[in-house]
């Protein structure tokens, strides 16, 4: 931040955000898909204030969200596979992800003071709506990244993989395409499980290769593998949590068995990438332990439950977050 205008940029950040998310919670961008209407239409269908909704969609096209010609608005052309409510490249899953999150961001200052967070319990452990909406946004958060991912972590040679919370599955299929000997195992709590596994139908070529294992990782036994990945998991979690998840799954992994965690680190002195230290306040407001990590103490852990020696290997696919890499002593 270097003066005035940064420090007003970021204080009011958040205006544009509403903007977005409101336009998502009205439905505005289904009811558009790629028709141009006028305002008085779109409030018509959307059942809005017809004046409100004006000023909605001037400032949406401010933005560049939508497109105005004349007195109509459209979604511009590179934006409507995002904005479409299905295809390979939808962000609605996210983006209503993202507006479900306002309402916790919206109790952060009553998180500092008091240390708790904003919520009875994390969505994923919600009943089987709030489940699915999750994991459809977890599927959107992947999907554009799983083939890179999947690049980028070196499986030769192992034949059975855990992913371990691994949702919607998107990381599983990109691991059986990159190799065609490998059988994926996904763990996960049984509404999501069931969720995510009817989402296999997206990927008839490596069906064959991915089951579903329902299960809490925290408390049931775990299925065995000779590689495990564990990413977006431990930062829901505190460190007595992860700690015990590490013993875990180092129980469930043959010797030399290798473990992969991906997720939002944080450097040596907790600030930096922003991303993680926002999204350590992130876990601040929607669990009651979470927070993002840094290297050191995922390798005290993993150390401690019996891996060797772990490497921390960065991603070019998605930047935010990095991979810690071990193996199981024997
Ligand atoms: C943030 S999502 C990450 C999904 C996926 N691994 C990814 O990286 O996109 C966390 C996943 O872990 C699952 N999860 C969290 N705690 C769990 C537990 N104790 N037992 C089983 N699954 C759990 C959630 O249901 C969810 O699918």
């Amino acid at each position: 931040m270097q003066g005035r205008d940064d420090l007003m940029r970021t204080s009011r950040g958040y205006w544009a955000s509403r903007t977005l998310l409101t336009a998502v919670e009205i439905g505005l961008f289904e009811e558009l898909g790629g028709r141009r209407r006028t305002a008085a239409n779109l409030a018509e269908n959307l059942r809005t204030e017809p004046r409100a909704t004006a000023l909605l969609l001037d400032a949406l096209a401010g933005l560049g969200v939508l497109v105005k010609t004349g007195r109509s608005y459209a979604i511009p052309t590179p934006l409507r596979p995002l904005l479409s409510p299905r295809g390979p490249e939808s962000a609605l899953g996210m983006l209503r992800h993202h507006a479900h999150l306002w309402h916790t961001w919206s109790g952060l200052t009553e998180s500092v003071r008091t240390g708790r967070h904003q919520r009875s319990d994390s969505s994923f452990r919600r009943g089987p709506e709030e489940a699915r909406a999750f994991t459809e946004a977890m599927r959107d958060g992947a999907r554009r990244l799983a083939p890179g991912v999947a690049a980028e972590v070196d499986l030769r040679g192992r034949r059975r993989l855990l992913d371990l919370g691994g949702g919607p599955g998107e990381y599983a299929a990109a691991f059986a395409r990159r190799n065609p000997e490998l059988k994926v195992v996904v763990v996960d709590l049984p509404n999501v499980a069931e969720v995510g596994e009817a989402m296999l139908a997206d990927h008839p070529d490596v069906r064959d290769r991915i089951s579903y294992h329902a299960a809490d990782l925290d408390t049931d036994p775990l299925p065995v593998g000779d590689a495990a990945f564990l990413s977006h998991v431990i930062h829901a979690n505190g460190e007595d949590t992860n700690r015990a998840l590490f013993r875990r799954i180092a129980r469930a992994l043959e010797p030399g068995g290798m473990l992969v965690v991906r997720d939002f680190l944080l450097d040596e002195d907790g600030t930096t990438p922003p991303p993680s230290s926002l999204f350590a306040l992130n876990m601040l407001v929607n669990t009651p332990e979470g927070r993002c990590y840094r290297v050191v103490e995922i390798a005290s852990w993993l150390r401690q439950a019996g891996f060797g020696r772990a490497k921390r290997l960065e991603s070019t696919v998605s930047p935010d977050a990095a991979y810690v890499v071990a193996e199981r002593k024997a």
